[in-house]
């Protein structure tokens, strides 16, 4: 969690204000840049989010061509002003600016103490600018103390690192959490991640663990911890900058839900070398891991991959890898996370790796860890999705494991080429259908505005709509604090049915399908029990509308698609619970978009 940007190049403040502002999704309950001005580090950081931030602050009047800054998401210490970054040593002239989380700080800290530092706030971070001016001490230059520091240290870190004694250069680490460097006619930058550089520049490189880089205007000199020189290796990134602003829509939410059609279209170019390359190493078990929406991705996924293939995929939540699976030894797991930086999805994959399994990554951020840890990759073509509440990321994810699972069903012999082909067909077909779904998703603010008061809903289904419905549960609890509830339909029985009584809310995401008659049982043990019913249904199902209060109805599709088209309305109903609340749905409450924590 937690963003940093930084700078060198004319307006420095202003440029790190703005880099900020784009990497604000990351965490936003404080605020800090750090620049040099007139040969001196300047400091200015606060509680609270960006905006009122700058407006105190006022960037644009400090002069400086170079500075550091971060948006932070706390973990460790309060969300306070002492507690924002940068952090400074002891000298006031080394200002740090750190995404990650440092294992082994208090054992650090307290040899710091010892030595006579003084800490100023209660966060993990603070340790490294001291230890950076202990070996500035020890004769060391910036980049030789950065790397000795982030040798003592344990943990996950990504750090700016400035000081006045070099005031043309910053120096960056990284270990776990993400940096990336961007080289550009104007300046160079660093960024937690790449939209939040494309204003500057399209040439970008991604740290890897264990380096260190040392950025100045035009070039960049990267080398390990250990000293090893680097070749710094520069990706140019197609994305378009104007593609990462809200274009006219009042929350980035409702933008991204706008893009999914064009955003899957993308996707269904993938090259075929890719989706090839990636089925042909299926081998043995195949797991499908990744965390929140991603994990839904991957719930839908092993549905299709049984119904279709007749091929058992374990889907399995990324944060309980290791403690459920042990057999990896030439099987295969399959990592999906649109960020790619994901701690859990991450440190999962790495576990698979180092017990012998193979590593496919689907991911929406090409020079993301997950695709240099991999042994392969697919690369989802969402562009940069900055509201917090994944939309288009989850539909790309679901077209790119469709694609992957025809090719794998080709591939394997396990479906004839004239049924791939329809089913290809009508997978082509899916974003024409979910542009007109869309159209009409405006349609749900007014049910929404009948169960926005609720205090609690159930999201009901069967079959590869579990996971159709967990994401809606998902998206209406991230976005308007209501209760929700994901689960089997079938298991109401089971349990959940004792919570159901006069007006409670049940979702069910009830589209024609092969379990369409079974759900149907299920929604009248509900009604039975006054349960209010909001049901999506395939076009035109009179009897589902005769039974539910409120219905949304979809375009018939083959029963794999039907979590494309029945996605959309659930988005749609939890963004309008949302606004009707008074909540911004692009920054809920304790989350943050990428979560590079454990
Ligand atoms: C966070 C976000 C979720 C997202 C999850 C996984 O929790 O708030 O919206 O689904 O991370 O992210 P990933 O980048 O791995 O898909």
């Amino acid at each position: 969690m937690c963003g940093i940007f930084g700078c060198i190049c004319s307006s420095a403040p202003r440029v790190i204000a703005d880099g900020l502002k784009r990497l604000e999704y990351r965490g936003y309950d404080s605020v800090g840049i750090a620049v040099i001005s007139g040969g001196r580090l300047l400091l200015e950081k606060d509680k609270g989010m960006i905006d009122p931030f700058v407006r105190r602050v006022d960037p644009s009047r400090i002069s400086a061509e170079i500075g550091i800054g971060h948006t932070r998401w706390a973990t460790h210490g309060a969300p306070c002003k002492e507690n924002a970054h940068p952090h400074l040593d002891c000298t006031g002239t080394i200002a740090v600016a750190h995404n990650g989380v440092l294992e082994n700080f208090l054992e650090i800290k307290e040899g710091l103490l010892k030595r006579g530092h003084r800490f100023a706030s209660n966060t993990d971070t603070e340790v490294i600018p001291h230890l950076i001016e202990e070996g500035i001490r020890d004769g060391l230059s910036l980049k030789s103390a950065t790397a000795r520091a982030a040798k003592m240290i344990k943990g996950a870190m990504a750090i700016a690192v400035l000081s006045s004694a070099l005031p043309d250069s910053i120096v960056c680490m990284k270990r776990e959490s993400p940096l990336a460097i961007g080289i550009g006619k104007k300046g160079a930058y660093c960024a937690s991640d790449v939209p939040a550089l494309l204003p500057y520049t399209d040439m970008i490189m991604q740290l890897q663990d264990d380096q260190v880089a040392v950025i100045s205007r035009g070039q960049v000199a990267v080398e390990t911890i250990a000293g090893k020189p680097v070749k710094p290796r520069f990706i140019k990134i197609e994305w378009e900058a104007g593609v990462a602003e809200k274009g006219g829509y009042p929350h980035f939410m409702l933008k991204e839900m706008h893009e999914q059609p064009i955003a899957m279209r993308s996707t269904l170019k993938l090259p075929h070398g890719f989706l090839d390359r990636a089925s042909r190493m299926m081998e043995g078990r195949v797991y499908l891991t990744g965390s929140g929406t991603s994990y839904h991705a991957c719930l839908a996924s092993s549905y299709a991959f049984s119904k279709m293939l007749c091929m058992d995929i374990r889907p399995v939540y990324s944060s309980e890898f290791q403690d459920l699976v042990c057999d990896l030894e030439g099987n295969t797991v399959i990592g999906v996370s649109q960020s790619g930086e994901t701690a859990d999805t991450l440190s999962a994959l790495r576990y698979a790796k180092s017990r012998g399994a193979k590593v496919i990554g689907i991911t929406n951020t090409l020079a993301s860890s997950i695709t240099s840890l991999s042994d392969t990759y697919i690369c989802t073509q969402g562009g940069p999705e900055i509201g917090v509440a994944a939309t288009k990321t989850f539909l790309t994810q679901l077209i790119a494991l469709d694609q992957l699972m025809l090719r794998a069903g080709l591939n394997a012999g396990r479906l004839p080429e004239g049924v791939a082909s329809g089913l290809l067909a009508s997978l082509n077909g899916v974003p024409s259908l979910a542009e007109g779904v869309i159209r009409r998703s405006e349609g749900i603010r007014p049910i929404a505005q009948k169960y926005s008061s609720r205090r609690s809903a159930y999201f009901l289904a069967r079959g590869i709509n579990v996971a159709t419905a967990m994401e809606g549960a998902l998206k209406l609890k991230e976005l308007s604090y209501m209760h929700a509830e994901g689960y089997p339909a079938g298991e109401s029985k089971h349990g959940p049915i004792s919570l159901v009584e006069g007006d409670f809310l049940c979702v069910f995401v009830a589209p024609r399908d092969s379990s369409r008659g079974r759900v149907i049982g299920n929604m009248m043990e509900m009604k039975a029990r006054g349960a209010r019913i909001f049901a999506v249904v395939t076009e035109g199902d009179d009897e589902l509308k005769s039974i539910a209060d409120d219905t949304f109805e979809v375009p018939p599709v083959p029963e794999f698609l039907n979590p494309v088209v029945c996605t959309i309305p659930l988005q749609a109903f939890a963004y309008y619970v949302a606004v009707l609340r008074g909540l911004d749905p692009d920054k809920p409450r304790n989350l943050a978009k990428s979560v590079t924590v454990l």
